[in-house]
């Protein structure tokens, strides 16, 4: 396929939010030479990049001035040496889950049914159900915007930690994700640490295909399904507040729940308890709401504008802050 540009382009099939907002240009990325050409152009107009997958985490609360590289390479390869696979990043997440399951790498079992693409799991490392991306990372490979170079990345070159990466910042932004290498397990190595994970697999042996479907089937019962209804999961973080701020909070809230962190002085709390608990689930701002089932996750319920979405979740935070003395960070990207 010739590569093109397409200008003034409806950003609603390109975000999970479903929201409706233009962006000057975007180009279709299937390859390095499509991204060199797409530099060439950003630089001749001197137009902003947005770096999308399949828009699984951005909210667009504005139209977007620049060009926008839709990351859309293809290929899962099983490399040598045992365990090892390479997946281009604009392949599915899921979908790689599953080929994985199909071929024996086992590992990244709970990380089943995350949307989005192989692209984005580095930039967010991603997590969920008690295991991170970065536990199987290896490398990646990345198109640096402002040289015009391929680098190789290690796992530490990427800096992950919750939810974070070199990606997130300048000058990781600038760079491309092209491929990502990771080290998955020949032998079953089930992760049923999560609360209620060991419950879903009601006394079953723990294979990897029924923690696979038990992931599914909690993911399905507790988060809305972005095919069915615009949202991008957890909106924010989970904060990571101090052991003596979790005691002086048990103080009012006793049965407030807690997580460890490595660092012994910092605890994780639930955001969405948090947020359940100032009676957030189900509110409404325009044609956004606060997921009935889940405090954490906004959804477009009707038309929403990004702007509505941002402005429940600024009431959101607000009220956490006022009322827990803790600032949310959002998960999600604004753009
Ligand atoms: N809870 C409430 N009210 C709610 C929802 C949850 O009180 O409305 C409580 C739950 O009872 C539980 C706690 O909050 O004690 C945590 O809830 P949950 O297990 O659903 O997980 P979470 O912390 O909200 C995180 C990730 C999810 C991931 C799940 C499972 C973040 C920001 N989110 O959510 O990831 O799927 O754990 O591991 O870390 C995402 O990143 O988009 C995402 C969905």
């Amino acid at each position: 396929m010739v590569f093109k540009i397409q200008e003034q382009v409806d950003l609603s099939p390109y975000n999970s939010f479903g929201v409706s907002q233009k962006a000057a240009y975007l180009a279709d990325i299937q390859d390095a030479a499509d991204l060199r050409e797409a530099r060439e152009f950003a630089g001749s107009k001197r137009l902003p990049i947005l770096i999308l997958g399949q828009g699984s985490n951005t909210l667009f609360i504005k139209d977007f001035p620049g060009l926008i590289l839709h990351m859309n390479t293809r290929g899962r390869e099983i490399l040598p040496g045992a365990g090892m696979l390479r997946a281009a990043a604009g392949e599915n997440w899921h979908e790689l889950v599953k080929f994985c399951l199909q071929n024996s790498l086992y590992g990244i079992e709970n990380l089943a049914l995350i949307p989005g693409t192989v692209g984005a799991a580095p930039i967010q490392n991603i997590g969920a159900y008690g295991v991170e991306l970065e536990q199987f990372f290896v490398e990646l490979e990345a198109f640096e915007l402002k040289t015009g170079e391929l680098r190789h990345m290690s796992k530490a070159d990427c800096e992950f930690a919750y939810r974070d990466s070199i990606f997130k910042q300048d000058p990781g932004q600038k760079l491309v994700v092209l491929s990502v290498t990771l080290q998955l397990c020949a032998e079953p190595t089930p992760q049923l640490g999560y609360a209620g994970l060991q419950e879903a697999l009601q006394g079953e042996e723990a294979t990897p295909q029924r923690v696979f479907d038990a992931v599914c089937a909690i993911r399905k019962s507790k988060l809305p399904d972005p095919e069915l209804i615009g949202n991008a999961g957890s909106f924010f973080k989970n904060p990571v507040v101090s052991r003596t701020k979790l005691l002086k909070l048990r103080e009012s809230y006793p049965d407030l729940p807690a997580w460890d962190t490595d660092d012994p002085d910092l605890v994780k709390l639930p955001a969405a308890w948090l947020l359940d608990k100032k009676g957030w689930k189900g509110k409404t701002r325009g044609g956004a709401a606060v997921h009935e089932d889940h405090a954490l996750v906004l959804v477009n319920t009707a038309g929403a504008t990004g702007e509505d979405i941002l402005l429940l979740a600024q009431d959101m935070s607000s009220s956490i802050l006022q009322s827990f003395g803790i600032a949310l960070q959002t998960e999600v990207r604004i753009a």
